[in-house]
């Protein structure tokens, strides 16, 4: 009852003519790819292009953060209302990266996430431990932090239109992919997590994706587990013919 959203991740990746020919290059790939749910979330310049050249395929188009306010003097950022003017349906909001190198706490990403909702875009709320963390015993408190904090003052209809991504820190570009076994343990916590938050029929309509390090090779063996719905993809999403492997990952 969950369909699968396989995402890409560009994150500073791709001009806008390669971000267009991979498009024309994925199409006809992922045109056979049913009961999957196919994404790119991409650089804001590339956005409205990719839109444009991805209109009427079954791959929407994202950007990977955007601001709270509809307006105003906020130099470098997007509000959502402009992501959804270039043609978005989604927003990455949360992601490691911002968390590490931009200063993104949970507090913004809560104004991020509701600011997106409130402009109809549906939300990939990233969260997830470092190294560090799950060496000193806190992964369940930090992915706790993450969600909690992140998705504070929401309704359970809202969440009809969050995804979560858990990304563990340790396993994003390392090459290091999390086992299914860890993926999964980590995925029913974060349900139980929605379930108490939401409701337990929230947490089971809820989609959670994983991500780190998937690629063609163990795209299946993580999909096979029970509490993971997806995935968002960093390296194996910038060609065309790797992210047509992930999307069709149950061919
Ligand atoms: P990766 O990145 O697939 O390159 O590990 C995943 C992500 O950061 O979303």
């Amino acid at each position: 009852m969950r369909k699968p959203f396989i995402c890409g991740n560009w994150k500073m990746y791709k001009t806008i003519a390669e971000a267009v020919s991979f498009i024309a290059e994925a199409k006809p790939l992922v045109a056979g790819a049913s009961g999957v749910e196919i994404g790119i979330g991409a650089p804001a310049t590339a956005l409205k292009a990719l839109a444009d050249a991805a209109k009427g395929t079954n791959i929407q188009i994202g950007g990977e953060n955007c601001h709270w306010e509809k307006e105003g003097a906020f130099t470098g950022e997007i509000a959502p209302g402009m992501l959804v003017e270039a043609g978005c349906s989604f927003v990455i909001i949360g992601h490691s990266e911002r968390r590490q190198y931009f200063a993104e706490t949970n507090e913004t990403v809560n104004k991020r996430v509701r600011a997106a909702l409130a402009n109809g875009l549906t939300v990939i709320m990233c969260c997830g431990e470092t190294l560090g963390e799950r060496e000193a015993g806190k992964m369940r408190a930090v992915v706790a932090d993450h969600v909690k904090n992140g998705l504070a003052g929401l309704s359970a209809a809202d969440m009809a239109k969050i995804v979560i991504a858990y990304e563990p820190v340790w396993a994003i570009g390392t090459g290091k992919t999390a086992t299914p076994e860890q993926a999964q343990e980590v995925h029913a916590i974060i349900r139980g997590i929605l379930a108490e938050m939401f409701g337990k029929n929230v947490a089971d309509a809820t989609r959670i994706q994983y991500g780190g390090s998937v690629k063609p090779e163990n795209v299946k063996e993580i999909m096979a587990q029970p509490d993971v719905d997806g995935a968002l993809v960093g390296g194996a999403s910038l060609k065309a013919d790797s992210f047509a492997k992930l999307v069709n990952f149950g061919a």
